[in-house]
């Protein structure tokens, strides 16, 4: 079915999902929300995020989308309960990827970066219950990130220190596993690289989410039939350089006010 793939985080950090996404699913067409004028939605209350959520699927869905993919943990782990019963269109979500760190651990010890949003919600803690029995899982709020990364300084010496700061206890403590919680983090990656160990085990969802994206269009009979190369389209409500970089040049990007 040639409709989009609706996509939105609360700024830029999704981009690492819309790869995975593109990786994935060449032929489909997909449509990019960044609302990074309401950056960071971490720090927000649940109704506010739900808020942010409600308005960024109203725009996607008038422009066609065929699926959703919030591709943004803390959107996610806030709103997506309300967005399934609310509107018909298939809803994909993101969560931090505490199985396969469970599952992978050998110190029984795995710390996860995330958002303030993301830690509080009963969705992360029921996860978070149900798969790591028997694991230590630290968990750390990566204040200050979000915001950095959304600026473009993602290998800052700003953005090091506080992965520094973040992460020290963690490796004191003998983790072995990270998982990064937060779309934005895999942008981290070569910051991360360089301040952790070799043998800590970096884990994100974004090839999960593209992978499950890809499943559930199959099921419901909504893949594309195209056999050319899918349009990409970005929208962004804050400024787009950063967006720009990130998506790279050849990819088309507009501001809107929404
Ligand atoms: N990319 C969002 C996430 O995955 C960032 C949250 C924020 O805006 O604070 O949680």
């Amino acid at each position: 079915m040639q409709k989009p793939i609706g996509i939105f985080d609360s700024g830029v950090g999704g981009t690492s999902i819309w790869k995975e996404i593109r990786r994935k699913l060449p032929n489909e067409d997909t449509i990019y929300l960044a609302d990074s004028k309401n950056a960071p939605y971490g720090s927000k209350s649940k109704e506010e995020i739900l808020n942010l959520s409600i308005k960024n699927v109203e725009l996607l869905l008038k422009e066609n989308s065929k699926i959703i993919v919030v591709a943004c943990n803390t959107a996610t782990t806030n709103a997506i309960d309300h967005l399934r019963k609310t509107y018909e269109v298939p809803f994909i979500g993101i969560e931090p990827a505490i199985k396969p760190a469970a599952l992978r651990t050998q110190t029984k010890k795995v710390g996860i970066l995330a958002t303030k949003g993301t830690l509080s919600s009963s969705l992360f803690h029921n996860t978070s219950k149900m798969y790591a029995e028997g694991i230590t899982v630290l968990e750390q709020e990566g204040k200050g990130l979000v915001e950095l990364i959304e600026q473009g300084k993602q290998n800052s010496e700003e953005v090091k220190q506080l992965l520094c700061d973040y992460l020290n206890p963690m490796l004191a403590a003998e983790i072995d596993s990270l998982v990064l919680g937060c779309t934005h983090y895999p942008y981290l990656i070569p910051a991360l690289q360089e301040i952790l160990p070799e043998h800590i085990h970096i884990i994100d969802s974004g090839e999960a989410v593209a992978r499950q994206t890809k499943a559930v269009l199959e099921k419901q009979g909504l893949l594309s039939l195209s056999n050319t190369k899918g349009a990409s389209k970005f929208y962004t409500n804050g400024s787009y350089e950063v967006l720009q970089q990130l998506v790279g040049k050849q990819t088309k990007v507009s501001q809107l006010d929404f």
